[in-house]
This record gives C-alpha cells, structure tokens and sequence, in this order.
C-alpha cells in the first residue's frame, strides 16, 4: 500500500533519537544536571547578535514582499552577488553570483549534487568515518555509496583502500572536513594526494570524477589550523555549504552549492544541479534567511566555547585513560572504545548515564562519537564520571 522502503526510512528508530530519549527519561529520574548526553550535534552557542540585528532591520525596514516572496529558484541574485565576493575575498576564487545555487543547508545541498552527477550505476564513495546521512541521501538518487574503510591512527586517508575501491563507476567522492565525527581537518597533503588520484582515474577512465566538499563546519577550527578550500587544488569539485554551524542556524535550512567555472562542462553541471533541485522539491531557499546570510556575510563566527569544550572534555578522556585524537576542528572527539564492541561500550557508558553515539553508525567500529556542543558545565560534571566509568567497567586506573 505504501512504498516499503520510505516506510522503513520513517518508521526505524534512529540510534540518536533512542539515545535522546533515554536522556529525557534520565534527566526526569535524576535531574539534567546528572546526565551527560554526549549524543547531538546541535550547536549550544546561540546566533550571533548580528544575526539577530540583521532579522530585526530586514522585516522592520524591507516592504515584507520584498522579504518573503518567492525568489528565482537559484536565489536572489544580489544575495548570490554578495556570498560570492566574499568567497573570492576569503579563499582566492573568481566565482560571480552564477556559481552558486542557494539551498535549504547542507542535506539538501549535499542531495542535490549526488541527484545531479549521478545515474544509474554510479557510485559516490566515502571515507570512514562518515556523516550517516550520506547512504541515505545516495540511495534516494537511485546511486550506491561505497565506504573506504577509517586509517584510525591519524583519521585522515587511507590511499591504498580507496585505490582498491575507486572504479569506472565511480562519479564522486565526498569530503566533509572539518569532520563528523572525528573532528580532525584533512590536510593539505591530504587533499593534494586525493587531487593527485582523482586526476589520474578520471584520464584513465575518460570522465571527471568530482569532489564534493560537505563544509558545514569550515568556520569551527582550532589552533589557527588552515582548513583547505578544496576548488583550489581541484578543478572539478563542488563544494556544499550551510549555515547552520557558523551561525548556528540550523533550524532556519540555509546553505549553498558552490559551481565554480572550472569544474568540467560548468553549463552541464548547474543546470543539472538546478534541475535536481526541481525534482526535489526545492522552489527557492528561505527568503528571509537569504537575505540575512547575505547581509552577515564573511562576519566572524564565535568558536572560542567549542574550542574550550573540546579540551577540556580531550583532557577528561585522556585523564580515564580514553585514547582520543586531539581536537581539530568541528565539535566533536571520536575516542577509541575500552573495548572492540563500540555498541557495547556506549551501553554500559549508559549505566553512568555518559551517553555516546556508537562508532559503527559512522562506518568506524570500535570508536565513539561525543559531541561537544553542550555546555561546559555539563562537560565538568562528567570528568569525574568518566574517570569512574573507565575504573569499574574496565578496571582503568589513572
Ligand atoms: C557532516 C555533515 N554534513 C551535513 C550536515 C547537514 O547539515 P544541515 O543542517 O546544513 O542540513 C550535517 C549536520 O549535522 C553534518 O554533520
């Protein structure tokens, strides 16, 4: 009666969505301040005020058609205009307002570009650890998403793996730096010897294989680390962009497609990009918030809570004897489990009501993913909690 797939895609709990409820039952048992739910990647740090100043004068002093009606299904070309510029200015590119599609965030972005390279018989792979969402969104488009299993020493790439994977039908890779869920930033060798190897398989194969580049969190890197602008090292990548991090704004669906005019057959690519944006049911993004991006564009993000959060809770892990790679960037630390079964662990974590999220989800047994958007006192609370998790459940003295 119904198509069996969607059904199941609406009906199966999400491991998130279970962990959430735990929580709320938790916090209704021993009080909120007691639970350390580790789980969602929701940004605790509210919009900046701009954000809010930019909102109050546009739909006081704009006529509201102005603000709210339709815009062409791209966006307003002003607002494309003004993002554009301050792309060139940030990263040395020579788009124009031509280049980019404006998007309801990044999901959509990201299903857009996958609907519009691919067909039949193609494939988009990832590397591990990966955004969940991503095998879902492939498989919409009708395209199969093939995994290069984690390099778990560093979270960079696995060359040799994805040498072993890389095919004929092989359309795009897809490249979310700074990364969820293990934090870390690829580097410029990184995205170099990606660049190298995709440059090589798609002469080899006779047509490009794109880089999609998944950015929502590009603003949220610490230590003065560079995050590379991919389209710099590699002509033929498209770059998916949101909002909803570095201005935390994600309930508000604002974000972008960048096509730069080097990517292969440029007229091609955006116009499938805009017809896969018809058949998905995107009519324009928010007009509204496609003013507002517009008018805060190239304003700075506040990342300094993230960055305070991510050490402290780094500290923490490392104090329990959790072995966990330093923060780079995004808000998240992805840990090695205390042993082999991740899904085990997080269970028996629960018991002291730490709640992580299962590596295996992100295609990367035997790690956990803890997110750090939360506040800081919740992330003190729980040091000593996780000290005593690791000591009773594993025997780990520290
Ligand atoms: C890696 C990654 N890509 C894409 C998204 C989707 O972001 P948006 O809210 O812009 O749709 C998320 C959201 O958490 C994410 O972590």
């Amino acid at each position: 009666m119904v198509a069996q797939k969607m059904y199941e895609l609406g009906t199966k709990r999400s491991g998130i969505r279970e962990i959430f409820e735990f929580a709320m039952k938790r916090s209704a048992e021993v009080g909120p301040e007691n639970v350390y739910d580790f789980s969602l990647g929701n940004p605790n740090v509210p919009s900046p005020e701009y954000i809010k100043e930019a909102i109050i004068d546009l739909i006081t002093n704009m006529p509201a058609t102005a603000v709210h009606s339709y815009t062409v299904a791209p966006g307003a070309m002003e607002v494309r205009e003004t993002l554009a510029r301050s792309i060139n200015e940030r990263f040395g590119m020579n788009i124009t307002g031509n280049n980019l599609f404006m998007t309801s965030g990044a999901a959509a972005a990201i299903t857009i570009t996958f609907k519009a390279l691919t067909e039949e018989d193609d494939e988009i792979i990832a590397f591990a650890p990966y955004f969940p969402e991503y095998k879902v969104f492939v498989e919409n488009v009708g395209s199969k998403l093939v995994v290069v299993p984690a390099k778990v020493d560093d979270f960079q790439i696995d060359f040799e793996a994805f040498r072993a994977v890389i095919n004929p039908h092989t359309k795009a890779v897809i490249v979310n730096s700074p990364n969820n869920p293990s934090g870390v930033i690829y580097s410029e060798e990184t995205i170099k010897e990606l660049a190298a190897i995709l440059t090589e398989k798609s002469k080899e194969y006779g047509h490009p294989i794109f880089i999609i580049a998944d950015e929502p969190y590009r603003e949220i890197a610490y230590d003065g680390l560079e995050v590379p602008y991919i389209p710099k090292f590699y002509s033929n990548t498209i770059v998916c962009y949101s909002y909803s991090k570095s201005f935390s704004l994600p309930g508000e669906r604002i974000g972008y497609i960048v096509v730069p005019n080097e990517v292969e057959d440029f007229g091609a690519v955006y116009g499938a990009v805009a017809g896969a944006a018809r058949v998905l049911t995107h009519v324009n993004a928010s007009s509204l918030f496609q003013l507002v991006v517009a008018r805060c564009a190239g304003k700075p993000s506040d990342i300094s809570q993230y960055e305070k959060n991510g050490k402290l809770l780094y500290d923490g892990l490392t104090a329990a004897g959790i072995k966990c790679l330093k923060p780079q960037g995004a808000f998240y630390l992805f840990p090695q489990a205390l042993e082999e079964d991740d899904v085990a662990f997080c269970e028996k974590a629960k018991k002291y009501d730490l709640l992580f999220v299962p590596g295996s989800g992100f295609g990367c047994p035997g790690f956990v993913r803890l997110a750090y958007c939360v506040s800081e006192e919740t992330i003190r609370r729980s040091l000593p909690v996780l000290k005593k998790f690791a000591k009773e459940e594993y025997g780990i003295e520290c």
